[in-house]
């Protein structure tokens, strides 16, 4: 699922202009299969983001968009994104299995990549939009629903991966954020985990942003985390 030889890591663009993201991506793709585009350099900067940070490279892309609106709207945008050929589009999973369904139909040559529970939301947060119960509950109830409605991947925290990967067996790309290396400053991150934890528990692909981006040397962190993964 990810180019051989690279470390299983999507590397969060989050820069404030085009020209860092490309910089940033130029610097880390030697040693990483995937970079991030996310919402704000994407509505910052336009989709023209896309072709900056993949450059000459070909590099895998994760465009973290988070659709989530009535189905047709739905499909129409992951039409438009097609032309862009990211290898990851996200959806929220909350919009409803008919909504994943018509992104997974619209999708050519892109997987779908479902969120299920946003990692800020906690439980009294979910309560609040109706969801009640233990988050993991919701996590595992909407890792199903998009699988079910053709997902092939999803995203989930590093804390519920053991047990989305027990909901939705194997063959579905589990994506994690909130991984930090050993030692790494947490940031806002409030559940974190180290790369090869996350790994272990059944992740595939782990994002990881400002502890290579905030490095002096981005490349080399990415070099750094990508070895360590290989120990
Ligand atoms: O810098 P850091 O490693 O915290 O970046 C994590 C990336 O993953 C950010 O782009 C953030 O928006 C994204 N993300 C997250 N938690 C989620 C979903 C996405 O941190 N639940």
């Amino acid at each position: 699922m990810t180019s051989p030889g690279k470390a299983p890591i999507a590397v969060a663009l989050d820069a404030p202009d085009a020209e860092t993201a490309a910089r940033w991506a130029q610097a880390v793709v030697p040693h990483v299969a995937v970079v991030k585009v996310g919402l704000e350099l994407f509505c910052r900067t336009g989709p023209s983001v896309v072709q900056s940070v993949r450059g000459a490279s070909g590099t895998e892309l994760f465009l973290d968009l988070k659709l989530h609106d009535i189905p047709n709207t739905v499909a129409g945008a992951v039409r438009a994104v097609n032309r862009l050929k990211p290898r990851y589009l996200t959806v929220h999973a909350t919009g409803g299995a008919a909504m994943v369904r018509a992104a997974v139909a619209a999708a050519e040559g892109i997987t779908i990549a479902a969120v299920t529970v946003l990692t800020s939301m906690d439980d009294d947060a979910l309560e609040g939009v109706g969801l009640s119960g233990p988050s993991l509950d919701a996590v595992r109830r909407l890792a199903a629903l998009a699988v079910g409605a053709g997902a092939g991947a999803l995203v989930c925290s590093p804390m519920e991966v053991a047990a989305v990967r027990a909901e939705v067996g194997p063959g579905i790309v589990l994506i994690t954020p909130g991984v930090r290396p050993l030692g790494a400053d947490a940031q806002d991150q409030a559940r974190v985990a180290t790369p090869q934890q996350a790994l272990a528990d059944g992740a595939d692909l782990l994002v990881i942003g400002r502890p290579i981006t905030g490095a002096a040397d981005p490349g080399a962190a990415a070099a750094q985390i990508a070895a360590g993964l290989r120990r």
